[in-house]
């Protein structure tokens, strides 16, 4: 399978009620996660996937806003494609939307409020999206796992059981909002029954994947970060993590323009031009560097 192939969806509608009233007149991935909008997380999450051409679907109020924020994707070297959600109606409602947009590709699903951070994550996700069989799944051990869909894998790391929100988890495995797909995915979503709360779940998806033995799993270690940002403290949690690691090193998390910038999809000088499209600041001024030392940092 060809990574360039793989199609892109973030998903970054949904009700966003845990964050009211931050978010009754805006989606909460448009809202700042410490200096960059939540969108640029699971965006470039996909861009370091190798994945150039991505649709984001939205609220029929938002989806303007982020077509706003985003535009075509030409300023990055990409693709991207809008479409409108009517009604929250679940995870695996994002296949029936896109479905246009996948037609014949492999595909990559995305949550719009999910936080990827790490050495690996480039690494394990261009390999899963080259190696996908039917479904891939990224895993993160968590404390608290019953809120999540819960993973048990067995010996040799297969999945065995794949629960949603139990209250007695088998595993300390939670399934990630990060999620590789064959193009059976439309069919299948197709195929699904809304759940007692209404919704297309992914977790049924997934284990229509699993019962055909084509469910792979990618353990992401304790050396990466996975950070949700449903809920106030989580959001604000989020937003100092980013500002301790960018103090730190000097290098920004999610940055678009960087992101395309190393993956070759723009040159030194594309990264001078879009630093120049922005307000003077911090933000432009730090593509303006590393366009200047280019290869070196
Ligand atoms: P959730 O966290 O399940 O739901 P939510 O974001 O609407 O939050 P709340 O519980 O506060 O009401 O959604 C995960 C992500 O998926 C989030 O980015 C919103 C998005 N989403 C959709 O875009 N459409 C949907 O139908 C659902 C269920 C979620």
């Amino acid at each position: 399978m060809n990574a360039s192939a793989t199609k892109g969806i973030v998903l970054a509608g949904g009700r966003n009620l845990r964050l009211h009233p931050a978010t009754i007149a805006v989606c909460k991935q448009l809202l700042p996660v410490y200096d960059k909008p939540m969108v640029y997380y699971p965006l470039t999450t996909l861009m370091l996937g190798g994945i150039r051409d991505i649709l984001i679907v939205s609220t029929p109020k938002d989806t303007p806003r982020l077509e706003d924020l985003l535009g075509d994707g030409s300023q990055w070297g990409m693709r991207l494609s809008f479409a409108v959600q009517d009604e929250p109606r679940g995870l695996a409602h994002a296949f029936i939307v896109g479905r246009d947009f996948i037609d014949d590709d492999p595909v990559a699903l995305i949550l719009g409020d999910n936080i990827f951070f790490g050495s690996e994550l480039s690494r394990l996700s261009q390999q899963a999206i080259r190696d996908n069989r039917g479904a891939t799944v990224f895993t993160y051990p968590v404390k608290d796992p019953r809120q999540f869909g819960v993973l048990r894998v067995d010996a040799e790391g297969r999945p065995v059981d794949l629960e949603e929100k139990p209250s007695i988890p088998k595993s300390n495995l939670a399934v990630t909002g990060l999620y590789v797909y064959d193009n059976e995915v439309v069919s299948v979503a197709e195929s699904l029954r809304p759940s007692p709360r209404g919704e297309l779940e992914i977790t049924d998806l997934n284990r229509v994947y699993l019962k055909r033995g084509l469910l792979d799993v990618v353990q992401f270690g304790r050396g990466m970060a996975w950070l949700d940002t449903g809920t106030p403290e989580s959001l604000l949690e989020a937003s100092q993590f980013v500002q301790t690691i960018e103090h730190r090193q000097g290098f920004k998390i999610a940055c678009p323009e960087e992101v395309a910038w190393r993956m070759g999809w723009l040159s030194d000088a594309d990264l001078v031009t879009l630093a120049d499209s922005l307000a003077p600041g911090d933000y432009g001024n730090y593509l303006r560097g590393l366009a200047a030392e280019g290869e070196t940092v």
